[in-house]
């Protein structure tokens, strides 16, 4: 069950992945995690991609790993993101909705695994993104991945035939010029890799560049009249209860990584500085890198043992994430928000 994001992707790769998988089932290596909640997965149906219709012509397409959305229109289809997962089943699942053509092409962000499936849409299609995506982008000259022709700063209202997207920029969250994506007459909002609707988020918290402003995302998406969300992962799409969940975690796991860094400067025997830090100097002398890999190490695994305590049983697959996410999180509670624990001024 815990392949099961990977499967869609796998099995177009069998060749080369399937006996890495075998092998390591074979030695015994493979970890056994908690069983994903029903829920949080919805059928993929015989062709490896599931559609989801929001009603007026906006619907999302998930492969159970990534999603991308479409809007149709009575002057051609805007499709906003083509992870390469989903790639040709995109087309296909546009296909079978509408006759019209692709017209527009909105990046959500710059992240090759959301829009690196771009190149399916030929020259003609109008690619738009925020203006920092376009230098990052610029940056490295993907050619799966083309340059924008239309950028903006704060907000672009797109406007094909008979339907509106708002496209708003609010600062750096995930990474700078990620972008909400809004549909108002269906409440629909996208904004990807930030919320994670019924799952713990992705690694280092959806490998993040801001955690304030990931932190601070979470409110902004609450001001949106919302009953749709898009996330750009995993498989069903969101509501405004899974917005609301996920920032009690994110709030959750924000106290008790400050708490754990508190603890951290006491002479606690788990975490206490002088505990983790002594040993390691005893055996490595002078290597303050080993040291503080040990502190990291110990303080992120007590931070995720206690949000486990409460978020094993709510959201799918913490047991996967948490101490990267609680990594990620002391990280920057110590060199964002300034709270440092025994490494504070004396
Ligand atoms: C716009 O037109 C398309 C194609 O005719 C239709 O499917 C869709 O429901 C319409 N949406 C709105 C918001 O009018
Ligand atoms: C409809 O979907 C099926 C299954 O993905 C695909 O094989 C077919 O090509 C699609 N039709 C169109 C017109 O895209
Ligand atoms: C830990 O520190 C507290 C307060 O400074 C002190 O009362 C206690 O004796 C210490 N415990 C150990 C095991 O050193
Ligand atoms: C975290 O929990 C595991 C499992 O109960 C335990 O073995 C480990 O010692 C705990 N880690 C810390 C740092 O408290
Ligand atoms: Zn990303």
């Amino acid at each position: 069950m815990r392949f099961g994001l990977l499967i869609p992707a796998l099995t177009l790769f069998s060749g080369s992945y399937a006996h890495v998988i075998s092998e390591r089932q074979d030695s015994g290596e493979v970890e056994q995690y908690a069983p994903i909640p029903p829920a949080s997965v919805v059928p993929l149906g015989p062709n490896g991609y599931y559609v989801e219709n929001f009603g007026r012509g906006v619907y999302m397409v998930t492969d159970g790993g990534y999603q991308a959305m479409f809007v149709v229109s009575d002057k051609g289809v805007i499709v906003v993101d083509n992870p390469p997962t989903l790639g040709r089943n995109l087309l296909y699942a546009i296909g079978n909705v509408t006759k019209a053509p692709v017209t527009h092409f909105v990046y959500s962000h710059s992240h090759a695994d959301h829009i690196g499936a771009a190149n399916l849409f030929d020259d003609k299609v109008k690619r738009i993104a925020h203006r920092d995506t376009a230098e990052l982008l610029a940056d490295v000259e993907d050619p799966n991945r083309a340059q924008p022709k239309i950028t903006f700063r704060d907000d672009y209202h797109l406007r094909v035939g008979n339907q509106t997207l708002e496209l708003s920029y609010k600062g750096e969250n995930h990474l700078r010029g990620n972008i909400f994506i809004y549909h108002p007459m269906q409440k629909v909002l996208m904004l990807v890799d930030v919320i994670f609707p019924g799952w713990t988020p992705f690694a280092q918290l959806g490998q993040v560049k801001n955690v304030p402003g990931y932190i601070r995302a979470h409110d902004q998406i609450l001001e949106y009249d919302l009953k749709h969300f898009v996330g750009g992962h995993l498989s069903r799409s969101g509501t405004r209860q899974d917005v609301e969940i996920q920032k009690e975690y994110v709030t959750d796991l924000f106290n008790n990584c400050a708490d754990t860094i508190r603890l951290s400067a006491t002479n606690d025997t788990t975490v206490g500085a002088a505990a983790v830090l002594g040993p390691v100097l005893a055996q490595n002398p002078g290597n303050q890198w080993a040291a503080f890999r040990s502190y990291l190490e110990v303080t992120a695994e007590f931070c995720a043992n206690k949000t486990n305590e409460k978020w094993l049983t709510r959201l799918a697959a913490a047991d996967v994430f948490q101490e990267s996410n609680a990594e990620t999180m002391i990280e920057s509670l110590r060199i964002d928000y300034g709270i440092l624990g025994p490494f504070a001024t004396m």
